[in-house]
């Protein structure tokens, strides 16, 4: 079954081709960053109509890459949510006219699904079942995925998400935007010793998320120290120390507490260097096995909507002939395809 998959949440358009019996056979993304970087965020209106310009151009691109033809697609899979409206929009209705002009059917999918899902389309995929984190630019969530639609969510961000935390951050060390790469890039020139923040949530039982109040620090301790360049570093370092102890602490808190012997990470921070080195580091003290997608497929991309809707797909369900989007769709309102 070839499945034509079609992210568009936020902003980055991204297009990709998979094959039930293949895996993937070409991907295409565009990132708007430098579209909004000029307003130090995403601009709801602008990221739709970039959309619209690119969708298009970048299915064409993966057919000629795959070396296939439409004829040969049995499905189109979008996604449908959580994220911005406009911009979801976009691409279900792009997504599900295709669909219907080629009399195949289509599947919305959800995009946390989507990233969770991703670590699959590795060449040693891990089992079910396992304990994902779920770190991205919206969500902190720790999911425990018995199979496809079998998630239940065992910890969630209080406020703030990690790469929203990683982003406002950045933005109060003059970073730009987004800036979680950047802070993770400045980090490295940190001195480990200067400053130690709070590990949010740690000494009390529970698997919840909160970040803003590291930001406070962060904004604190730039107040009380300068903002020197070597001051932002250390800033930097102690912000990322923080968070990423704080993940490896929940993340080795929701394995002993289900039983489960795998982890994976997915979602934009899964691409934090610091973060999968220590997670690596503790999945070996602690007899278990740790799996992240590649780093390309951490962010935003349509290779994990084409291989979660082949998933659905291939389970028979189909939507029906209009379309529609839901910007706060939640992770536990889904249920498995053959339900
Ligand atoms: O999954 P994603 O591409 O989009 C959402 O669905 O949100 O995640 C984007 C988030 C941004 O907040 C970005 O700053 C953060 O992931 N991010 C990082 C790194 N790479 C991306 N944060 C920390 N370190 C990184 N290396
Ligand atoms: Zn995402």
């Amino acid at each position: 079954m070839l499945v034509l998959g079609i992210e568009t949440s936020c902003d980055e358009t991204g297009v990709a081709l998979y094959d039930a019996g293949q895996g993937l056979l070409a991907h295409a993304l565009y990132s708007q960053v430098a579209l909004h970087a000029e307003y130090g965020g995403v601009v709801p209106e602008l990221a739709s109509r970039d959309h619209v310009r690119k969708a298009l151009p970048l299915i064409r691109q993966v057919f000629a890459e795959a070396g296939r033809r439409i004829e040969q697609v049995a499905g189109v899979a979008y996604t449908a949510g959580p994220g911005l409206i406009g911009a979801l929009l976009v691409g279900a209705a792009i997504g599900r006219s295709l669909a219907w002009t080629w009399g195949v059917p289509a599947v919305g999918v959800h995009h946390m699904e989507g990233h969770l899902l991703a670590p699959m389309l590795e060449e040693n995929p891990p089992q079910f079942p396992f304990v994902a984190l779920l770190v991205s630019g919206g969500h902190s969530q720790l999911v425990e995925v018995r199979g496809v639609g079998r998630y239940r969510v065992l910890g969630d961000t209080l406020d703030d998400a990690v790469g929203e935390a990683f982003d406002k951050t950045a933005k109060l060390l003059d970073l730009g935007y987004p800036g979680g790469p950047a802070l993770a890039h400045l980090a490295e020139q940190g001195n480990p010793e200067r400053f130690t923040f709070p590990r949010p949530m740690t000494n009390r039982p529970g698997l919840d998320f909160s970040f803003s109040g590291l930001k406070t620090f962060a904004l604190n301790t730039i107040q009380t120290n300068g903002n020197d360049p070597q001051t932002k570093a250390d800033v930097a370092y102690a912000f990322q120390e923080a968070v990423v102890e704080t993940m490896v602490i929940k993340c080795r808190r929701a394995l002993r507490e289900t039983g489960l012997g795998t982890l994976i990470v997915a979602g934009g921070v899964g691409a934090n260097r610091a973060l999968r080195q220590r997670l690596g580091q503790m999945a070996k003290a602690e007899g278990v096995t740790v799996a992240f997608p590649r780093l390309e497929f951490c962010t935003d991309n349509g290779a994990m909507i084409a291989y979660a809707g082949c998933q659905r797909l291939l389970a028979g369900q189909r939507e029906p002939l209009w379309f529609s989007a839901d910007p706060r769709w939640t992770l536990d309102q889904l249920v498995p395809p053959e339900s």
